[in-house]
């Protein structure tokens, strides 16, 4: 696993574009969003909130705000997807994910503002989370969702993922994908950092 440098998270942002070529920034989550972020899950449908967190939540309880915002703990990350609304930087989506080293996976949730939804942001983030979790060297990338969310299954088969049962609960499906390492297909600040580091390894060794 490729270690971050937490004191400069500026670094690993990316830049993708709606569907219509309107700029999206993807980075890592600071301190300073807490409220911003508390405000954008409050503001998500119950539907969309439902979907997210698989239950009927109205916010985050304050713990797990907390682990939101606090990236790296556990080996766990949040990013948020802003756009310039109103010359102001404004979250329109996040994305959580977690590096399991036993398997050597990376398992995300995600969500996008409703406003938002059907401009092909889920569709860029998912693939710049793809991006990130080469980073990491993982070799497979999963999600579980509902069997009822029509959005999330339709986005996963469009991303080329594959559906099999999720453990434990009838309920969800899972749909997971290996990760291929291709630079020219996967670009992303945390991947071309990682080859950076891993060849400047490499050169000391010799
Ligand atoms: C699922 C979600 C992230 C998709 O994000 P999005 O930005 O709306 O998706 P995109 O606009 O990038 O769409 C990409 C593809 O997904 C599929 N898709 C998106 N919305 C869909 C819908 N309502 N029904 C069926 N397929 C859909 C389509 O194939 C679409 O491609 P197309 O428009 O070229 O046909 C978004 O709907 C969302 O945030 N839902 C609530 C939270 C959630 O369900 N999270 C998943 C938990 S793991």
């Amino acid at each position: 696993m490729t270690a971050l440098q937490l004191d400069d998270l500026q670094q690993y942002s990316d830049q993708l574009r709606t569907r219509g070529g309107k700029p999206v920034t993807v980075r890592f989550v600071e301190p300073r969003d807490r409220e911003e972020l508390q405000n954008y899950i409050r503001s998500l449908s119950s539907r969309s909130r439902y979907n997210r967190f698989l239950g009927a939540i109205s916010e985050l309880p304050k713990s797990e705000l907390e682990r939101f915002i606090h990236i790296g703990e556990a080996d766990r990350f949040t990013v948020v997807a802003t756009m310039l609304v109103d010359g102001f930087e404004t979250i329109v989506g996040e994305a959580r994910y977690a590096f399991h080293g036993d398997t050597n996976a990376i398992e995300f949730g995600l969500s996008i503002d409703d406003r938002w939804q059907g401009h092909g942001i889920g569709r860029a983030l998912l693939g710049n989370l793809e991006c990130r979790a080469a980073s990491f060297g993982a070799s497979r990338i999963f999600g579980d969702t509902l069997r009822s969310n029509e959005s999330m299954l339709g986005l996963a088969c469009k991303a080329e993922y594959v559906f099999t049962h999720s453990p434990g609960d009838w309920k969800l499906v899972r749909f997971e994908k290996e990760i291929h390492v291709e630079p020219q297909d996967i670009p992303c600040a945390s991947w071309r950092l990682a080859a950076l580091r891993s060849a400047a390894m490499s050169s000391l060794a010799i």
